[in-house]
């Protein structure tokens, strides 16, 4: 199954939010379609010990289902007093996909220690046609606020201050985020490589 022209390029994602911080840093060179665009609805799997290994995961498995081009994405925090947890665990680090039960493990698990740095990461894993594989990372330096701040973003952000800020992601506006993030530091790195 191919539908895709040699300008779109798949990004194996459901999730919406991520494909509206990508798109504008990616077009006019490429147009990207989403796994919803297709309407496809199936979890991917995420099986993997590092963002690595999950991301060329996904990327495989949906270059498997439509036979074309494609990348995925595997984001995490990495907090540097708790040996770099929640990491790859972090959609889920309290047991719970629910952002706000995670921030307050974190804060909770932080409370009383002043080593608050911090780091987001994003992995991208893009599968070309000849199955060429290419991985592209993204960092954000920056540390855990003393409590949760902010409406703006999703997951982590309200506990996150990039470096060089005092808000947090939460408080910055998503116009700021976007410019500043792991995934658009990632993004840069792979429309690089797109252009090359
Ligand atoms: P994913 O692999 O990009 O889905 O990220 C896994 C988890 O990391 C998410 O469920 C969030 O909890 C967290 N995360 C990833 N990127 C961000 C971000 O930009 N802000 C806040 N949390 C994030």
């Amino acid at each position: 199954m191919n539908h895709l022209s040699a300008d779109q390029l798949l990004f194996a994602t459901h999730n919406p939010a991520k494909v509206s911080e990508l798109s504008h840093l990616i077009s006019p060179s490429k147009e990207i379609v989403s796994l919803a665009d297709l309407n496809y609805n199936e979890e991917i799997p995420e099986t993997g010990n590092t963002l690595e290994e999950n991301a060329l995961e996904k990327a495989k498995t949906v270059f498997e289902i439509f036979n074309t081009p494609c990348f995925s994405d595997d984001s995490g925090l990495f907090i540097e007093a708790l040996n770099g947890e929640p990491g790859v665990h972090s959609a889920h680090y309290s047991g719970k996909r629910d952002y706000q039960t995670n921030n307050q493990l974190v804060l909770e698990k932080l409370n009383g220690i002043t080593n608050r740095k911090a780091y987001f990461k994003t992995i991208f894993c893009l599968i070309e046609a000849d199955r060429k594989t290419t991985y592209f990372e993204g960092i954000i330096n920056g540390s855990i606020a003393k409590e949760s701040r902010g409406e703006n973003g999703f997951g982590y952000d309200p506990i996150f201050i990039p470096k060089g800020y005092t808000k947090t992601f939460g408080e910055l506006s998503v116009e700021t985020k976007k410019t500043l993030s792991h995934r658009a530091r990632a993004t840069k790195k792979l429309i690089d490589y797109l252009r090359a």
